[in-house]
Order: C-alpha cells, then sequence, then structure tokens
C-alpha cells in the first residue's frame, strides 16, 4: 500500500518568522482556512509565548479549525509549554511542539548547558507536554550539526518521554540530500523505542536544497514533512509544500508516496501568501511562478499545441490554474502567431498573415514581451493598409 506522508504545515509559524513577512489575526485565520482547504493534516498556528497576538491568533486558529490539527511551537520550558497548552487545548486535535538544540554548538553557545542537562531538559519538557496534550512533537533543534550518539539518545529519551512525532530539523539548510537521508535512516535504525513514533522533516532552503534534503528524508522513512507555502521563512526559506506535493504526485514511479493535500488548491494558497505579504512568487519558481507553464520559444509552443505533454510534465489544471499560456515574444513561432490571432479573432490571408507575423517578428525584436493589445494593433493596421 502506498505511504501517506503527513504534511504539517509552518507557514503560520516558522513562515511568518521571514522578516517582513507578519501577519494579522484576521489574514491568520484566513490562511488557517485554506490550508485546511487544501488538505493540510496539521497546522502550526504560531509561537503561543512569543506574544500576546501570537497566543490570540494559535487560539482562534485552534477553535476554527475542523479538520486540521492544530501545532503550537514551544521552547523546552515549562512556561512556554503551559502557554502553548493554554493556547491548543480548544483545537479538536491540539498539538504541543516542543524543542530544544542537540549540537554542541548550539548547546554551548545559545543554551550555555552541558549535554547531560540537555537530556535532563528533554525528558522533563516532554513529560510535562504530553501530561496536558494528547499529541506531543519534539524537535532537535539543529539536528544535522549534531554528534549522531548523541542525536540517537535524546530522540530515544524524546519518544520514552511521550513524543510521538520526532523532528529532525536541518536548521541552518546545511545538509545534503544524501547526508540527511541518511541521518533519517541511521536514527530509525538504531534508537531501540523508533517505532512508537513519526519521524519527520524540517529543511531550510540556504543552500538551495530544502525540497530535495526533504525528499531524501521520506524515501529514508520519514512520515511527516515541515514545510510551507510558497517556501517562506527564516533566512532563503523553507522547503515549499507545493514542490513537495507535486513532486510526489507526479513522480509515483519512483517515489510510492502520497499526501493529502488537494493540489488544485495550489494556486489560489499561493496567491493568498503573496496577497498578504506582498512577498511576491518569483517567476520562474516550480509549481507557482507566473512563468511555470508559459512557454514562449517557437519550437516549444509549437509542441505545445500539439499535444501539451511535449513540454509540460503536469497539467495547469492540476495545480488550480485554468490553462497554460503561450506568451507571445521573438522566439514565438507561425503556428504560435496563428492561434493567438485566432484567439483575438482574425482570420488573415496568407499574404497579410506573412506581413504581419514579420511586423509582429520586429516588434517582439524591440519590447520585452508582446501584449494582446499590441498584436491587436498591428493586425489592425495590418487590416488598413491591407
Ligand atoms: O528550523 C528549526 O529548527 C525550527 C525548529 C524550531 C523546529 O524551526
Ligand atoms: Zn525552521
Amino acid at each position: 500500500m502506498t505511504k501517506t506522508i503527513k504534511i504539517f504545515d509552518t507557514t503560520l509559524r516558522d513562515g511568518e518568522q521571514s522578516p517582513g513577512c507578519s501577519m494579522n489575526l484576521e489574514e491568520k485565520l484566513q490562511v488557517a482556512a485554506q490550508l485546511e482547504a487544501m488538505g493540510v493534516d496539521i497546522i502550526e498556528a504560531g509561537f503561543a509565548i512569543a506574544s500576546p497576538g501570537d497566543f490570540e491568533a494559535v487560539s482562534e486558529v485552534a477553535r476554527q479549525c475542523k479538520t486540521a490539527t492544530v501545532a503550537s511551537l514551544a521552547r523546552a520550558a515549562t512556561a512556554d509549554i503551559e502557554r502553548a497548552w493554554e493556547a491548543v487545548q480548544h483545537a479538536k486535535s491540539p498539538r504541543i511542539h516542543t524543542f530544544i538544540a542537540t549540537s554542541p554548538l548550539h548547546m554551548r553557545v545559545k543554551l550555555n548547558k552541558t549535554p547531560d542537562e540537555v537530556l535532563e531538559a528533554i525528558d522533563r519538557t516532554v513529560r510535562l507536554a504530553a501530561s496536558l496534550s494528547p499529541d506531543v512533537e519534539w524537535s532537535a533543534e539543529d539536528a544535522t550539526r549534531t554528534e549522531p550518539d548523541f542525536l540517537c539518545r535524546a530522540v530515544e529519551i524524546a519518544i520514552a518521554a511521550g513524543a510521538r512525532t520526532i523532528n529532525l530539523p536541518d536548521t541552518v539548510g546545511y545538509a545534503t540530500p544524501q547526508t540527511y537521508g541518511a541521518m533519517f535512516a541511521d536514527v530509525i535504525n538504531r534508537v531501540p523505542n523508533a517505532d512508537l513514533a513519526t519521524f519527520s522533516t524540517h529543511c531550510h532552503n540556504d543552500l538551495g536544497l530544502a525540497v530535495a534534503n526533504t525528499l531524501a528524508a521520506i524515501m529514508n522513512g520519514a512520515g511527516q514533512v515541515e514545510s510551507t507555502i510558497n517556501g517562506i521563512g527564516e533566512r532563503a526559506g523553507n522547503a515549499a509544500v507545493e514542490e513537495i506535493a507535486m513532486a510526489l504526485k507526479v513522480r509515483q514511479d519512483v517515489m510510492p508516496y502520497r499526501t493529502n493535500v488537494v493540489s488544485t488548491e495550489i494556486t489560489r494558497a499561493s496567491r493568498l501568501i503573496s496577497g498578504i505579504t506582498g512577498f511576491q512568487v518569483q517567476p520562474n519558481k516550480a509549481i507557482v511562478g507566473a512563468n511555470a507553464f508559459a512557454h514562449e520559444s517557437g519550437i516549444h509552443q509549437d509542441g505545445m499545441i500539439k499535444d501539451s505533454s511535449t513540454y509540460e510534465i503536469m497539467t495547469p489544471e492540476s495545480v488550480g490554474l485554468t490553462q497554460s499560456s503561450l506568451v507571445m515574444g521573438k522566439h514565438s513561432g507561425r503556428a504560435a502567431f496563428r492561434q493567438k490571432l485566432e484567439e483575438l479573432g482574425y482570420s488573415l490571408g496568407d499574404n497579410a498573415f506573412q506581413d504581419a507575423f514579420g511586423r509582429f517578428k520586429q516588434l517582439a525584436d524591440a519590447k520585452k514581451a508582446v501584449y494582446d493589445e499590441d498584436i491587436v494593433a498591428l493586425v489592425d493596421d495590418e487590416v488598413l493598409r491591407g
């Protein structure tokens, strides 16, 4: 049977941590509703102790959600965990997500704790979270720069204390697909109580590898992925949920996994996030960029007119768009120009068509993009001159 990978969306928490990306309560509720429409399994609604506004947002998202589990982040501290529970307790399915750093660098410089003190904190705080919430996730911050034996010990303690989701984040986007996949295989093989937990990926995109690393972890036993809409997040962002969902959908032949993502809701979710945050998606961004289903070269346009599978590996409809676009420019050929004229309601005889096509090419050389209005002006002129 095909394994279902749970999608844990952290647009409202890690995504919102992008400088300039903060959202107000109403916007967060809108995003949460769209995430549910998109079939996300878990929504991390915020960091309840961070501010009164964050607390209110997590509480309201928890009250609003009908199908998704709602999580709040909490550091390994009693006050954080209690506040997280206060915020998520009214959800139909609440989760506390607690974390502590496990890499030598973070333990020494940031936490000023010895490795033994960190292990003690994991045991104590995960037990506290499990005494409050039926569902607890624990994260080893900076897992990818953590010493492997220590990571296994920390994971074992967290599971014994009651965590049922274990997240191994690539906090600084340092991993490669090979090292990240190997870390999951190693921990899952070596930790004696690993079978009690679902392992989760959480990848940052500092080297542009977040989605590739996520897929490598799935291939090595991860059952949950943490990601954001449009890949927004700290620094270079988080793994983009739309890329992961579509990679798993399109490449079932080599990755036999599925998600509950309703892919036709992807474009709506992407546009909602860029509208709210003001963060424009780069045009060549996979799946949701303006050019992801646009074709300009004559050879490609000719192929697309004959059969769209020549140059598209998924349909625009599958991500919620109505159609691909053939963009008119200097690389466009006769077939696309003829189709555009038909769309605009023109039917030119052979000579007029040749003439119009020649003038279109001259215009396309002079302009970056040729719009429908340009073509209308050019053809009307042609008709008048003819
Ligand atoms: O990147 C990270 O390590 C995190 C944790 C708090 C899960 O966001
Ligand atoms: Zn993160």
